[in-house]
């Protein structure tokens, strides 16, 4: 089998003459035969000036570097697509895939023995190594971390959890323009990713309890110390998996994958991790099942007490222990023969894992929530599921029948949701369509439906809102999500209308809407027609034609392979 230069040689007809070629064009930036006749390892760069999530990536490749050096290899550091929150029109999920597809045929066409992918934000991590499972070469991660929390006015803070909550106060008139403006420079106060259990911190655990990243790489602050350690470490590791040619498939696999899910429950992380992993295990051939997830999730105890449900942030995380915390609690429940990057079981690596009285991750004798903190919903309103991360919701609104509010877009909601004439109660249920993967399109973090100014003005904290948008993880309340098919997919939330009933039975885990069949099927009947590709071009064609439902990770169709099993 080829190694270092000799890998993925460009055409000519003539291997020799592409060798000649490249090492000629490589020497160009000094590089001696001695230093080519190296292990190379590609190291993935995801530094971007918008996307402070990432800021930290020089210091890492830097490091990352040092350790592929002291280990014998040959860094080569190469570019993909980087992808911030806030930074990404539609969505950073309508781009996902373009970074995943542009990783896989990067790390395929570019010589490299094995690869070093750093990312960090929401979309990045899932990206990465959606593209690394398809290319199957010896990868391993490497998150760039946590921001450090703030402090504003003798309170501390974090993104985004408190983003949402000052602007919903200040949507409430509880605080006035100028708090919240000062609050806006407090909220990030250090490169890296969010500082609450969002996406991106539950991406980070389960990543490392997957198996692909070192032990404690996934909460180590952005601008630690220990961060750059865990570069460098990383970079000898990415020598050493070269050596042994230890591929992703070899670890991503169906048993690592329940491990990584179990792990999201016990941390009560983001519903969008649901979505991510259950991508990434299609591109291995393994599908998740909603409702053995569900029943996974009766299983496996909220541990982990942060916010945005919780007190803490990830750094308070790292103090006690990070993942290896929570690994430890529920041990039992893991498959701790799987296999990890470094060379060693979960098992062993749980074992040499040191623990110390703390007050972040909670004994499994008393979690913060006994079970489930995701439960799965079917129903006429979502034959193919739905999602509710109960443990941020309100109890009691758990089992909740509700006049229907309907926003056909998030147009429509923009329009008319503080509308003061919009006839709308606290007991009514916020409905919001076309917002799924194709509607939207990208399916956005919009399932955190805003309460209704003037409710939330008078109080109103919490309401019933559903849609087929997703939720960002920084986000909590009692928010049913995913609702699949979606309704620009033919989904029947398209059918709902105002003052319809909807009942919400999480016990009963259903979600429908109270209207008879014959009626359903008046209105489906009288539906126009379903949106199709007409009139689009590019990438957004490529999508809109392509991407599956959330139950299928909203991957591109072609770029799953036949589904081989099932998981958990
Ligand atoms: Fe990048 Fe939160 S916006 S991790």
């Amino acid at each position: 089998m080829t190694s270092g230069m000799r890998k993925s040689l460009a055409n000519y007809g003539d291997a020799d003459f592409s060798l000649f070629l490249r090492k000629a064009f490589i020497k160009a930036l000094g590089y001696t035969d001695e230093a080519l006749s190296r292990p190379i390892v590609g190291i993935v760069n995801t530094d971007s000036g918008y996307n402070a999530c990432h800021a930290n990536a020089p210091d890492l490749i830097a490091a990352a570097s040092r350790g592929v050096m002291l280990a014998g290899g040959i860094p080569v550091p190469f570019p993909v697509i980087s992808i911030q929150e806030s930074f990404a029109n539609p969505t950073s999920m309508y781009l996902r895939n373009l970074m995943a597809m542009d990783t896989e045929e990067m790390i395929r066409a570019q010589p490299m023995d094995s690869v070093i992918l750093i990312g960090g934000c929401d979309k990045t991590v899932p990206a990465l190594l959606m593209g690394a499972a398809s290319a199957d070469v010896p990868a391993i991660m490497l998150v760039t971390g946590p921001m450090l929390a703030g402090s504003f006015r003798g309170e501390r803070i974090g993104a985004c959890t408190d983003c949402r909550r000052f602007w919903a106060r200040y949507r409430a008139g509880e605080i006035d323009a100028e708090t919240i403006e000062a609050a806006n420079s407090e909220l990030a106060p250090t490169v890296g990713t969010c500082s609450v259990m969002g996406t991106a911190s539950t991406m980070a655990l389960a990543v490392e309890a997957l198996g692909m990243m070192l032990p404690g790489a996934a909460s180590a602050p952005a601008v630690s110390a220990e961060r750059r350690r865990l570069a460098e470490q990383t970079g000898a590791r990415a020598v050493a998996i070269a050596a042994e040619k230890l591929k992703p498939s070899q670890i991503m696999t169906p048993a690592a994958f329940v491990n990584a899910l179990r792990v999201v429950l016990a941390a009560g992380g983001s519903t969008n991790a649901i979505i991510h992993l259950t991508a990434m295990a299609g591109r291995l051939g393994f599908g998740v099942d909603l409702e053995k997830f569900d029943a996974l999730g009766g299983e496996t105890p909220v541990l982990v007490d942060m916010k945005p449900t919780g007190a803490h942030y990830l750094e308070d995380l790292h103090k006690a222990g990070g993942c290896a915390a929570i690994l430890c609690e529920i041990r039992d429940q893991l498959a701790l023969d799987c296999m990890t990057i470094t060379g060693k079981t979960l098992g062993e690596t749980i074992d040499a894992a040191a623990s110390w009285p703390q007050e972040v991750v909670r004994p499994r004798a008393n979690p913060i929530h006994s079970g489930g903190s995701i439960a799965v919903l079917h129903g006429n309103l979502a034959p193919d599921g739905a999602i509710i991360k109960q443990s941020a919701a309100t109890p009691s609104m758990l089992q909740h029948e509700g006049r229907a509010i309907v926003f056909d877009s998030l147009a429509d909601l923009a329009a008319r949701l503080d509308d003061p004439a919009l006839d709308v109660r606290a007991e009514d249920v916020l409905v919001l369509r076309n917002a799924g993967p194709k509607g939207a399109p990208g399916m956005p973090e919009a399932g955190y439906i805003p309460i209704p100014k003037k409710l939330a003005a008078a109080g109103v904290k919490d309401m019933v809102r559903i849609s087929d948008a997703r939720m960002s993880g920084t986000a909590f309340g009692s928010i049913v999500l995913h609702i699949a098919p979606e309704s620009a997919d033919g989904g029947p939330l398209a059918l709902v209308r105002n003052g319809d009933r909807i009942r919400l039975d999480t016990k009963g885990r259903r979600i429908d809407l109270l209207v008879s069949d014959d009626e359903l099927a008046k209105r489906r009947a009288a539906l126009p027609p379903l949106p199709d590709g007409k009139g689009k071009r590019g990438y957004e064609k490529l999508y809109f034609e392509t991407v599956t439902q959330a139950g299928q990770g909203c991957d591109f169709d072609f770029c799953i392979p036949e589904i081989t099993r099932t998981i958990p």
